[in-house]
């Protein structure tokens, strides 16, 4: 190096970030976000009729769960340290309106009740969708001729709206008074808020929170969860009620929505192909932000795992990292169990 360029870089070498790389103590002193068991709400599919786990093939490690399970698993979660579970319910029965989601004795009621008196000290969140219970697999009632709502104006196979609020209203109250300490809707229906508030209230459970899914892409890393929730549409598919991925402004208005209706926490979903999304969210509201990483971001991760091609706990836990990062502050994950071991082991 000539005596000129030696002095040209010298300047900028006054500043060497590297000198806080240098040793682990160094690194952990400046590091910026921190997992901790108190992140994650572990998501938890509960199964009718069934008698024994079942594996769910694209989604390794997890289970559909009989109730006879339930508080074993629920158990070994509150273990942890992870205050939170997210339940899916697998019903016996579909029909047209989803009417196991409303029921006394639904597989989610069910399961809330034993939930609540085995596990007291988990808080309890029920995720509040029609989709698992229909026979069509849309997320409430859908227009067809020959029934009550029927809506000349509005194609077959369109999904009715009002109808729809008044059955989430119902389906709140039933799992409220089961024992859900937060209800999760996740339809994308507009007013979902507002009707399920209104329906809490009147029912007696002012205290139940609402944990919107504000801003729900429809996005193909879903596919795995409809496997293991029976819950693909049998025809046409989600994008006239979730969000198109191409979109930004719409989802802050969707979310600017759900404040005004009173949602108590807000959900961003899928979570590591919206980091922007949730970026934005943070940065213009102060409720409590979730984000979901979803059944396609773990299957992925497992998959190239699998071929020896990302090594498991590091995909995992950076992607969680980038999650908390880009502004959640609690993360749906069927990686919560692992990550908790992981992160205690390491
Ligand atoms: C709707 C619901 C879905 C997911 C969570 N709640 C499915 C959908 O919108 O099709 C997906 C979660 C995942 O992929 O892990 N009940």
């Amino acid at each position: 190096m000539t005596a000129t360029l030696e002095r040209e870089i010298g300047q900028h070498l006054r500043q060497r970030p590297r000198r806080l790389r240098r040793s682990p103590a160094l690194r952990k002193l400046v590091r910026e976000t921190a997992l901790r068991p108190a992140d994650f709400i572990c998501p938890l599919f509960v199964r009718d009729g069934i008698d024994a786990p079942l594996p769910i093939a694209s989604m390794p490690g997890q289970f559909q769960l009989p109730l006879a399970s339930l508080a074993a698993e629920a158990r070994a979660i509150a273990e942890l340290g992870i205050p939170a579970l997210m339940l899916f319910g697998i019903p016996a029965h579909k029909d047209g309106c989803g009417s196991d989601n409303f029921s006394e004795d639904g597989i989610i009621p069910r399961a809330l009740r034993l939930l609540k008196a085995a596990v007291p000290e988990l808080a309890l969140i029920s995720d509040m969708c029609f989709c698992e219970y229909t026979d069509h697999g849309h997320c409430g009632i859908v227009n067809s001729a020959g029934s009550p709502h029927f809506d000349a104006a509005l194609p077959p196979g369109y999904l009715l709206n009002d109808p729809t609020l008044d059955l989430l209203g119902r389906a709140s109250l039933i799992h409220a008074r089961a024992g859900a300490d937060v209800i999760a809707p996740s339809g994308m229906i507009d007013g979902m808020v507002a009707a399920i508030r209104s329906a809490l209230d009147a029912g007696g459970a002012q205290q139940t929170a609402i944990l919107s899914y504000a801003a729900k892409y429809a996005s193909a890393f879903y596919g795995p969860f409809r496997d293991a929730a029976h819950s693909a549409p049998s025809f046409g598919d989600r994008a006239q009620y979730q969000l198109d991925p191409a979109n930004t402004r719409e989802a802050l208005k969707e979310i600017a929505l759900d404040v005004e209706q009173g949602a108590d926490a807000l959900l961003i979903k899928p979570a590591l192909p919206c980091l922007d999304i949730l970026q934005a969210a943070r940065a213009r509201y102060d409720l409590p932000l979730a984000a979901y990483q979803v059944s396609g971001e773990y299957a992925m991760i497992h998959a190239a795992a699998r071929q020896g091609w990302l090594d498991l706990p590091g995909a995992a836990l950076e992607s969680l990292t980038a999650i908390k990062r880009a502004g959640a502050d609690m993360m749906v994950s069927y990686f919560a169990k692992d990550a908790v071991r992981w992160l205690a082991a390491g």
